[in-house]
């Protein structure tokens, strides 16, 4: 089971849309996968179109940590019953795209001084969750207890970034820290990489800080970029997948995430037979 945390210092730089993409892709390519919504705004977990529902939220699922049963309280995203509409599985078996469902109170843990006990609330959930190839946690836009919390739990982080000018020197700075925390606490974890979102391909500025951001990090940088979508928000509003919203930006779009998705996937079963190996 791959872990990947989608984090970024800064907010609105599009780490939601980012797990929703890359959800969607998962979706698509028949990958049982679980989304944890860890930011306290939840904005993941309305985009995945999850209707209020009895199970415990993930706040208070790190609360009970060690007795707190996950796979109990998972919720299905809305976009599987319009996915089953698309593709009607072949197997009869549905797709698998869960969601732990974000809240307000897992904000208690968001606190910069979080002890090593604590730090180790999400592992020990996903220690005993089975059948998921996939998880994708979303992260609240800090660096503080929630976000270490989930880099404890995940082999990868991939880092979300806007070509920009303070975008890039907090990359940076989050790369940094990653490589400390790794060290101290979580010696399997590896960089994913680094996403660049909300790209004009038509700005001279955005170009410029690219060709800074390729310089700075490498292959670091993945491939493909994505660039600013113009219905971006109205397919999220209505909290729909985008390989299921019609049209050719979406249809694009859905490519970007498709080919990301397959880079992250393969380079983590490379990275792992690198660590088998050695
Ligand atoms: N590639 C993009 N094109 C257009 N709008 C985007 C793109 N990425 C993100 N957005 C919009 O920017 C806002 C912030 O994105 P979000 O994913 O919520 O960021 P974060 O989770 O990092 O706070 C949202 O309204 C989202 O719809
Ligand atoms: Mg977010």
């Amino acid at each position: 089971m791959q872990v990947v945390s989608i984090s970024s210092l800064k907010g609105g730089v599009g780490k939601t849309s980012v797990t929703l993409g890359l959800a969607s892709a998962a979706l698509a390519a028949g990958i049982p996968t679980l989304v944890v919504d860890l930011d306290p705004h939840a904005d993941a977990t309305t985009g995945l179109g999850v209707r209020s529902a009895d199970q415990l939220d993930i706040g208070r699922l790190l609360k009970i940590a060690r007795r707190g049963d996950l796979g109990a309280n998972v919720v299905p995203s809305g976009w599987v019953a319009s996915a089953i509409r698309h593709n009607p599985p072949l197997s009869g078996k549905p797709p698998v795209l869960d969601v732990a469902v974000g809240s307000a109170y897992s904000g208690i843990y968001d606190r910069p001084d979080l002890g090593r006990r604590d730090l180790r609330r999400l592992a020990t959930l996903l220690s005993r969750l089975e059948g998921y190839g996939l998880v994708l946690i979303d992260c609240p836009p800090s660096l503080n207890g929630l976000t270490r919390m989930a880099w404890t739990a995940s082999n990868r982080v991939l880092l979300v970034a806007e070509p920009g000018l303070f975008s890039v020197a907090g990359t940076e700075r989050t790369m940094r820290a990653i490589e400390l925390f790794r060290r101290e606490f979580a010696p399997n974890l590896s960089t994913a990489g680094i996403v660049a979102n909300r790209v004009r391909p038509g700005s001279n500025e955005h170009t410029f800080r690219l060709a800074e951001m390729r310089q700075m990090f490498g292959d670091l940088l993945l491939s493909p970029t994505i660039t600013e979508q113009a219905n971006w928000q109205q397919i999220q509003g209505a909290a729909h997948s985008v390989h299921h919203w019609p049209g050719e930006s979406a249809r694009n779009a859905a490519g970007y995430f498709d080919e990301l998705l397959k880079n992250l996937v393969d380079s983590g079963r490379l990275r792992s037979r690198v660590a088998r190996r050695a």
